[in-house]
């Protein structure tokens, strides 16, 4: 009886959180439309994603695939893959999505990304 308690907790929470990371990346690209971003592309995302300013890219610790297994530049820590088809906790938590966003554009732009960056990085990401 126990067992089937666990089971069928654990299968709701799965359906929640599968429910919740579609939200999260929606309600983000709702907050940037607010703040003046229009029509959110996908190779504009990915052209931002893959561009170098001086030697610094999103790619220089997430490799040239968001499949990949990456490595932090200066630490050399392991970061899991970003795209969510194989990682499947990524753009799940609103606030760690926007805390990397401003760390890594900051890092890698010497700026913050703009809200339409943003919005199309995430279009693009979600469905990698
Ligand atoms: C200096 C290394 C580094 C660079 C460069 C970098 N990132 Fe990251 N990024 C990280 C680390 C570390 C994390 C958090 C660790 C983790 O989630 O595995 C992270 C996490 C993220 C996340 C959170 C995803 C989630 O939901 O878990 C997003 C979004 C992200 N990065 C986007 C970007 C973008 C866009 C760029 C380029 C502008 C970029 N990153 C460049 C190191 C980097």
């Amino acid at each position: 009886m126990k067992r089937i308690y666990g089971t069928a907790i654990l299968l709701f929470s799965i359906s929640i959180s599968t429910a919740y990371s579609a939200d999260v990346v929606d309600e983000l690209l709702q907050e940037y439309k607010t703040a003046g971003a229009v029509d959110f592309s996908e190779d504009k995302g990915e052209a931002l994603w893959m561009s170098k300013e001086k030697d610094r890219s999103c790619t220089s610790c997430h490799t040239n695939s968001v499949k990949n297994v990456g490595k932090h530049q200066k630490t050399g820590k392991e970061i899991k893959p970003m795209a969510p088809s194989v990682n499947a906790e990524r753009l799940t938590e609103k606030k760690k999505v926007k805390k990397w966003l401003l760390r890594n554009c900051k890092w890698v732009f010497k700026r913050e990304c703009t809200a339409q960056e943003k919005g199309d990085i995430l279009t693009w990401l979600r469905k990698q």
